[in-house]
């Protein structure tokens, strides 16, 4: 059996994974390896693998089961790429055109994804694994980088007192309090409370591994029991510490058919916007993602009760998502 080579690319996660052969189908043995590798480093990035779409949903669908675009479909949305399963992360539109400026609310969106995040935190149920693929790169040096942190280290050093103030805390996700710290003068009239939240606790256990991370994503509005001053505050402090550069590795993507592969049960992350591609060259990203398999993945929401956010035509001005309006928490 060929062992993979894993090269580190810090001092605590994220390594380059080498000796795949992604033009054959993935063995168990292969889909082994990078499962084990993935619990230890979090994050694993896969140079110029050469996948196309349905391959990449093949490797994606060996580690567990597919969150997919449907529910999208199904409110009217249009979607650019023709599998339900690949989650568009350019800045490309339905139409093919390249996104620019002159559209606020697509790139109000857009700068949510730049602050970290654990992909699709605000949905009740939480992600596992993200993969995604660089289809077509915008010039070199017009920048597009992503940044991880190391949420289960960040938390590991935390100190005692602070690891018992916040062992149990709920954090309420919602991606419209993301957006709207992202882009607040766009978002200005918008009230993340008429919107549906979802809960999770803010230290969770890994599922293979048991390790706690962090879960405080920048969707975190309130936390239960505290007012929404209280919680942003205790949020911005955690996150303050959790992104201190020595928890964070910054990958590059070089080429066409680069890939990485994140656990979102072990890190967040954020796109990094200092790169002049913006409006200028396509930057064609697509990501599959798979839902959290573990017994935390539903956090405190009913299992039986999905909630998915973000299903309006992000593109309109007018944001209507036909969900339950949740109650106002008290100050
Ligand atoms: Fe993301």
């Amino acid at each position: 059996m060929s062992q993979l080579e894993l090269i580190p690319q810090h001092d605590t996660f994220v390594a380059e994974c080498r000796g795949v052969n992604w033009s054959k189908p993935i063995s168990k043995e292969v889909k082994d390896q990078v499962q084990k590798a993935m619990d230890k480093y979090g994050v694993l990035i896969f140079r110029n693998t050469g996948l196309d779409d349905k391959r990449h949903i093949a490797f994606a669908a060996l580690f567990g089961e597919l969150d997919d675009m449907s529910p999208h479909l199904k409110v009217g949305r249009k979607l650019r790429l023709p599998d339900v399963e690949m989650f568009d992360v350019s800045n490309i539109d339905p139409d093919d055109n390249l996104i620019t400026t002159s559209d606020p609310a697509r790139i109000a969106m857009m700068k949510g994804n730049a602050l970290w995040h654990s992909d699709l935190a605000f949905n009740s149920r939480r992600s596992g694994y993200s993969i995604l693929r660089g289809h077509q790169l915008p010039p070199k040096g017009t920048g597009g980088d992503t940044e991880f942190l190391d949420a289960r280290q960040a938390y590991d050093d935390l100190p005692q007192e602070m690891k018992q103030k916040i062992d149990g805390l709920v954090g309420n996700n919602s991606m419209w309090h993301n957006r709207k710290l992202a882009a607040p003068d766009y978002y200005k009239d918008l009230e993340p409370l008429d919107y549906p939240m979802s809960k999770h606790k803010m230290v969770t256990n890994h599922p293979a591994t048991g390790r706690k991370m962090l879960f405080t994503p920048t969707y975190v509005h309130h936390i239960d029991g505290m007012s929404f001053e209280d919680s942003q505050a205790l949020v911005k402090q955690l996150l303050d510490h959790a992104s201190q550069p020595k928890y964070i590795c910054r990958v590059e993507w070089l080429q066409d058919g680069d890939m990485i592969m994140w656990d979102n049960t072990a890190v967040m992350h954020r796109a990094v916007y200092d790169g002049s591609y913006f409006g200028k060259y396509r930057r064609d990203m697509r990501r599959t993602t798979s839902f959290d398999m573990g017994p935390e993945a539903h956090g405190l929401n009913d299992p039986n009760k999905t909630v998915r956010q973000g299903l309006n035509p992000v593109l309109t001005d007018k944001i209507v998502e036909p969900e339950v309006k949740v109650p106002a928490i008290k100050a």
